[in-house]
């Protein structure tokens, strides 16, 4: 690998780049990170290999001076960047609309909430066009050009038709819907013919993998599937496509590394001696209607009315990421969970004590973020559906102490590799998400050392750098048998997870 890692300059393309860039009261541009798991991930992998990022810097003010900015700010973070710019109907039809009022919900098992409007559509097929030129303006041709996530499925297909012939990678970073849900897409055919379009699509697990093997044999006339490990081989309408499970992960050394500076120590002493004699519980999603919040809220306050002896014994830390503002679902979402914040804070509090929900709306400094893993004595993550979630895996790694607990939703991508040490929970079942808050409360240490230490093995075994060369191997590798499925994923015999 080391050879061809050389070889190959590395070409990402997101629909965000890692910064969003906004004017500043003087006038001039000022960067902000992206917040999600796509830019964590990917990030590190670019400041290790090097290569460009292709994507949109967030903003629909077109001024002629973005493009420099952007470009500039590449040069600060030591691989190039290069800016898709979006005007405000754009914006609107193709990153609100058809990737996040359509795909998002759609692929997360929430059809109710889809908005299927068919200029969404025609948008979705010309912003992806434009990607696919700028993807022709940067690329030599012998670059491996990697696409990722839902709003740029359709970027292979561009490229081809624009006569692009090289290999192209996809990975999606969110989950793959069974063909019950996948078949309401209106342009489903139009979508998987997309997808065909690519040399490797990568999933993150192999729950996504089957859902997305099963969709494209119920709609294409012929699919051979050879091999049966990680990475598999198509043959869809006589063209190859290589399709495969890869997990993302995190930098797991710099997590650790940094969680184990004194400034972050201090800082977690310090919320221990705001909150003192309780077991602190963690909650960190961006607002968004997939994470479950309402229902783990209930939830929480369920462990307290059924379990009294946890009344001023724990309290839950929420912090809720902003996260597309802009579409009304998300800003309901918000009034719903500061509403239940109230009412169970309301409920429960006594005149100068105990405050049961700290609630903080707002992006967290990185050294913040760590302080927080490394003060939380429980961590309760319980989305409805997640591609991954990587705060599951930080988490984990910040727990250098190994005395921590990992409550986890059964439908996170992360439930496939961590339910060796995870306690997993139906974020749907309030009272047994309940049940297991005072499982994990009452857990003994050494139960919660052992488990932490399975699930940070594993993590660490297949952290980021892992992860990409698993991809980049799978793209370029004569033969797939090398390809194995990973132990502690799921195989085709054992389920994604095993509910309890
Ligand atoms: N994160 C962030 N800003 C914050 C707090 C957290 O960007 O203020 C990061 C967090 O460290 C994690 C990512 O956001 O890497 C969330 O990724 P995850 O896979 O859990 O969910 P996603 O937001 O991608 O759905
Ligand atoms: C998820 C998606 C990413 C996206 C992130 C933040 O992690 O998989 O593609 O970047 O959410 O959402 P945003 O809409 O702000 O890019």
């Amino acid at each position: 690998m080391p050879g061809e890692r050389a070889k190959q300059r590395l070409i990402v393309v997101s629909n965000r780049l890692p910064y969003v860039f906004k004017r500043g009261e003087n006038g001039r541009w000022l960067t902000e990170r992206g917040a999600g798991g796509l830019v964590s991930a990917l990030l590190p992998v670019l400041r290790d290999r090097g290569g460009s990022w292709i994507g949109w810097p967030g903003t629909a003010d077109g001024s002629s001076d973005l493009e420099a900015a952007v470009t500039a700010a590449g040069g600060e973070v030591g691989f190039a960047l290069k800016a898709v710019t979006l005007d405000a109907r754009e914006v609107h039809e193709f990153y609100h609309g058809f990737a996040n009022e359509i795909i998002w919900p759609l692929f997360h098992d929430l059809q109710s909430l889809c908005n299927f409007e068919p200029a969404y559509w025609r948008t979705y097929k010309e912003v992806t066009r434009k990607f696919a030129e700028a993807v022709l303006a940067v690329s030599g041709g012998d670059d491996f050009i990697w696409v990722h996530d839902y709003h740029l499925m359709n970027v292979a297909a561009e490229l081809r038709a624009l006569g692009y012939r090289s290999r192209i990678g996809f990975f999606l970073h969110i989950p793959f819907p069974s063909p019950d849900i996948f078949f309401n897409l209106p342009w489903r055919s139009a979508l998987l013919h997309a997808l065909s379009q690519y040399d490797l699509v990568g999933f993150q697990t192999l729950r996504d993998r089957r859902n997305f093997i099963q969709c494209l044999r119920s709609v294409m006339e012929e699919v051979a599937i050879q091999g049966k490990g990680q990475v598999v081989s198509l043959t869809v309408n006589g063209r190859t496509v290589r399709v495969g499970n890869f997990p993302i992960s995190i930098d797991y050394d710099a997590f650790v590394r940094q969680a184990g500076t004194d400034e972050v120590a201090q800082r977690a002493q310090e919320l221990h001696r705001l909150l003192p004699r309780r077991n602190l519980i963690l909650g960190v999603d961006r607002l968004d209607y997939t994470k479950g919040i309402p229902l783990r809220l209930l939830a929480f306050k369920a462990a307290l009315e059924r379990y009294p002896e946890l009344r001023e014994r724990i309290s839950l830390i929420q912090v809720v990421v902003p996260s597309r503002v802009d579409i009304p679902q998300y800003h309901d979402l918000k009034m719903k969970i500061e509403q239940l914040v109230g009412e169970i804070n309301g409920g429960f509090v006594r005149p100068g004590g105990w405050v049961p929900v700290w609630y903080e709306y707002g992006s967290l400094r990185r050294k913040d973020l760590l302080a927080y893993y490394r003060a939380a004595d429980i961590a309760l993550i319980t989305p409805l559906k997640d591609g991954m979630n990587l705060v599951a895996k930080e988490y984990c790694a910040c727990s250098i102490e190994e005395e921590c607990v990992l409550i986890l939703s059964e439908f996170a991508g992360a439930a496939a590799q961590l339910q060796n040490g995870a306690l997993l929970v139906n974020p749907y079942d309030i009272e047994g998400v309940a049940d297991m808050l005072h499982r994990a409360f009452t857990m003994s240490d050494e139960e919660r050392r052992a488990r932490m230490r399975r699930m940070r093995r594993s993590i660490r075994e297949t952290d980021i750098f892992w992860w990409v060369d698993s991809f980049l191997r799978a793209a370029i590798a004569k033969d797939l048998s090398a390809f194995p499925q990973p132990a502690d994923h799921a195989t085709e015999a054992v389920p994604d997870y095993v509910p309890i």
